[in-house]
């Protein structure tokens, strides 16, 4: 079965499948959203199902509540678990010291929240999520609806004043209506094609009036599991300052493959 698997699907499925060997017995786990995500929801639950693995999952969004749900994974809030051994999520990009660009899927408000509630942020990605530099991959920042132009002019004008090489910022659309996300807000992509001191950017944006949370996540990230399409995986811890490699064997019996 796993051999019908395009190897993107095959990168992150065997990430996905490294990182959840992270969850023991009686975790509270942060749960993320985005395609690599829910290949590791949909690993925790064959854990669930096969080792009798008892965790409790704290989602980032409903689609990753609704997958949760579907594969046995007992659900509850953040303010129900209160604080996180551990989150996985995915990522859409990463740097050398392990900053990301998170917030493609419109999940990233709720995702800062979650991880930063964590003892431990684990990031499931695969190799195209590299960079040297962040910011090829568009900036998303959640703003409230109420004055979203002020807003979104507001942001154009002090991006003029950092070190980033584009300025150009777009509302999100989906079916030619704003993206609305969980928290009822809107989404605004930067275009900034290279950003050269993201901690600085991440406050001064976080400072504008209508902007809820940018996806830029510095110092938030402790590993970064990156899967390939030929099973093998790499594991960049970086407060143990090691880069190991490892191979992940996937039986044809897996059940996660029974929905796909
Ligand atoms: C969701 O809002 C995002 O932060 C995702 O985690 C990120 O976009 C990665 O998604 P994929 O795994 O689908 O690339």
């Amino acid at each position: 079965m796993s051999g019908e698997l395009s190897p993107i699907d095959t990168a992150k499925f065997v990430a996905a499948k490294r990182a959840v060997q992270y969850v023991e017995d009686g975790m509270k786990v942060g749960l993320g959203t985005g395609s690599t995500a829910a290949w590791m929801v949909r690993c925790l639950g064959e854990r669930i199902r096969t080792e009798g693995l008892k965790i409790t999952g704290v989602p980032t969004s409903t689609r990753t509540a609704d997958l949760a749900r579907q594969v046995g994974i007992e659900v509850t809030t953040l303010d129900d678990a209160k604080w996180l051994d551990l989150t996985i999520d995915g990522t859409d990009e990463y740097d050398p010291d392990l900053c990301l660009i998170k917030g493609g899927g419109g999940a990233h408000l709720q995702e800062k929240i979650v991880a930063t509630a964590s003892d431990r942020m684990v990031v499931i990605a695969d190799p195209t999520k590299a960079v040297d530099m962040l910011g090829a991959f568009p900036l998303p920042i959640e703003v409230i609806p109420f004055g979203v132009n002020a807003t979104k002019g507001l942001v154009e004008e002090l991006l003029t004043a950092m070190d980033v090489l584009g300025t150009e910022a777009v509302l999100r659309e989906k079916g030619g209506e704003p993206f609305v996300t969980d928290e009822g807000n809107q989404i605004i992509d930067l275009h900034l094609k290279r950003i050269d001191d993201p901690r600085k950017l991440s406050m001064v944006l976080n400072q504008v009036p209508g902007v809820v949370e940018n996806g830029l996540f510095i110092d938030i990230c402790d590993a970064v599991v990156i899967g390939h399409g030929d099973g093998r995986v790499e594991v960049i811890d970086i407060n143990e300052g090691t880069h190991e490699e490892d191979r992940i064997a996937f039986a044809d019996s897996d059940n996660i493959f029974a929905d796909i």
